[in-house]
């Protein structure tokens, strides 16, 4: 039994930091060349385990919890921030009921009503906000220039407090909840999650914030439940009264840091994919005007004026479906999945092995580490893999067919990934939502978000971009565009 290979280093404690937080892709594939499909590396005293490919993404996506633990390997990063007792600071049972517990907030009923109010948010936005000027002049010769990571992320935010988050908060948005939030925000990054505890102001502002943001929540449900009021449609509505199998009720600062969780959750995931989103159709407008086209025939009414989309209409467009998901495949916002070893852990010989008849262990401790932002563009597996080409997810031949090449898997044996396995085993190479028991549970939110919030968009403005798609930034907790990120956009006739 041996250990993985482990990636040479000069400097012993450091390691390999400055290569994987520089690049974690371009690492990853040049460490595949040299150790094959697993090996570890030293990233400041730590020792982490990655396992690349399709089988690398089963091997530890679908890992048993009670081995790979993604408590173990998250907590210190995500309770000063969410909060005790939810999430990562309970057993993962626990968890398995509160991901319940949020799906039933995160239910069709509530979407429907969310499509028009997200619609509204990013009107008001574009009537409002400064960068938004030469649409607001009304002339459609007057171009005008916005910073997309900057208008998505409040766009996002805008629409994530008037729906899932609720009325309150958005009112809130205006006031103080916005410097407490930027606040927390400050102490979710790379760097908190490899020293936890530091005496530095980023630490104190995320720990004064966490406990504003907890009693601004519980202060809420706490008025609710005073006045009555059951009829919001978001999600601390959902999540009050809500009881665990041992019939304790879900208690007001476990809902509190559960809509903590979840402003953290989307926020950034989503403005990123949205950001990428814009910047490659402003990039290439004829996927843009593809785009506008299927609007306009499907919600443009004779006189002119836009229909809203209903809920259940937005998955019936082509269009936007496949750039939302071509978006996704280049630029999943999360480039590493982390998992903690609770034992020794034998890596599967079909995987990785070190000879004829042994086999790897991954010592207990290990941070065992996923990436299907790698198996998302291997060229091995993706035909012109680091091309955004939304086509590909149209093609009728079947994306098993085009969009892949076959894979040879480590018994030598073809496969091929039919387009179930595309979205969701734990075995695909797709995987923006990450897959198996940890997996994402606002996909469908974010799609109906970025899909509103795009088609709201792409009905009123032209983009273009002036300068090359930037490269992404990976050395914040999500992968954004650097800059420059302006996006030049003109005011459409109607
Ligand atoms: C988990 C991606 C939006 C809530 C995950 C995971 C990924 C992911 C990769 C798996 C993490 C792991 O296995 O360690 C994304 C992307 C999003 C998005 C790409 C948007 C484009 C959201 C939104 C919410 C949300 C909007 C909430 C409303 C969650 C929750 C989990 C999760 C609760 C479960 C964590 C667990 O079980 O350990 N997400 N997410 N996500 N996400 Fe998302």
């Amino acid at each position: 039994k041996s250990k993985p290979p482990l990636v040479w280093h000069w400097i012993p404690i450091f390691g390999s930091a400055a290569a994987y937080g520089q690049d974690p892709i371009k690492f990853f594939l040049d460490c595949r060349d040299k150790y094959g499909n697993v090996f570890s590396f030293i990233l400041l005293g730590r020792r982490v385990t990655v396992a690349l490919g399709p089988d690398g993404n089963n091997f530890i996506m679908g890992g048993k919890h009670t081995v790979m633990s993604a408590e173990d390997a998250y907590t210190h990063l995500t309770t000063p921030v969410f909060g005790k007792d939810v999430v990562y600071d309970c057993p993962n049972e626990l968890l398995m009921e509160q991901k319940k517990f949020v799906k039933y907030g995160l239910r069709n009923d509530n979407f429907r009503a969310y499509v028009g109010m997200i619609e509204d948010e990013v009107l008001q936005f574009m009537n409002k906000d400064s960068s938004f000027r030469a649409y607001q002049m009304n002339d459609i010769n007057e171009w005008g220039s916005f910073d997309v990571l900057h208008a998505i992320s409040e766009i996002t935010i805008l629409t994530a407090s008037r729906t899932l988050q609720g009325k309150e908060v958005r009112d809130a948005l205006d006031k103080t909840y916005a410097q407490v939030y930027a606040d927390l925000d400050g102490g979710f990054t790379p760097l908190h999650w490899l020293f936890p505890h530091l005496p530095l102001p980023s630490y104190r502002k995320r720990d004064a914030a966490h406990k504003k943001m907890s009693q601004f929540y519980i202060d809420i449900i706490q008025k609710r439940r005073e006045s009555g009021n059951q009829s919001e449609v978001d999600m601390i509505a959902a999540l009050m009264d809500q009881k665990y199998r041992n019939g304790k009720i879900l208690q007001d600062h476990e809902i509190a840091h559960i809509m903590i969780a979840l402003l953290m959750a989307g926020q950034h995931t989503s403005s990123a994919t949205g950001s990428w989103i814009l910047l490659h159709l402003a990039d290439k407008p004829e996927v843009a005007e593809a785009l506008y086209q299927e609007q306009v025939k499907h919600f443009r009414q004779p006189d002119g004026s836009w229909r809203s989309m209903q809920y259940e209409e937005i998955r019936e467009l082509p269009v936007l479906d496949c750039v939302i998901r071509e978006t996704l495949r280049m630029h999943p916002p999360i480039h590493s999945i982390m998992r903690k070893a609770r034992s020794d852990v034998p890596v599967p010989r079909t995987l990785a092995a070190p000879s004829e008849d042994g086999t790897y262990v991954v010592p207990q401790g290990d941070i065992l580490l996923s990436s299907a932002a790698v198996s998302q563009v291997d060229p091995l597996l993706w035909r012109n893999s680091f091309e955004w080409d939304p086509t590909r997810w149209n093609d009728p031949e079947g994306v098993a067919q085009q969009a892949y090449k076959q894979y040879d898997d480590a018994n030598g044996q073809k496969v091929d990934f039919g387009f179930g396995l595309v979205s969701k085993g734990t075995e695909s190479p797709y995987q923006p939502f990450g897959a198996g028991r940890h997996r994402c549970i606002g996909e469908q939110f974010a799609y109906l978000q970025l899909s509103t919030v795009l088609a709201t968009l792409i009905r009123r403005v032209e983009l273009r971009l002036d300068h090359p798609v930037p490269g992404p930034n990976y050395q914040t907790m999500i992968i954004l565009p650097k800059t420059p990120r302006n996006i030049l956009y003109r005011r459409r006739e109607f």
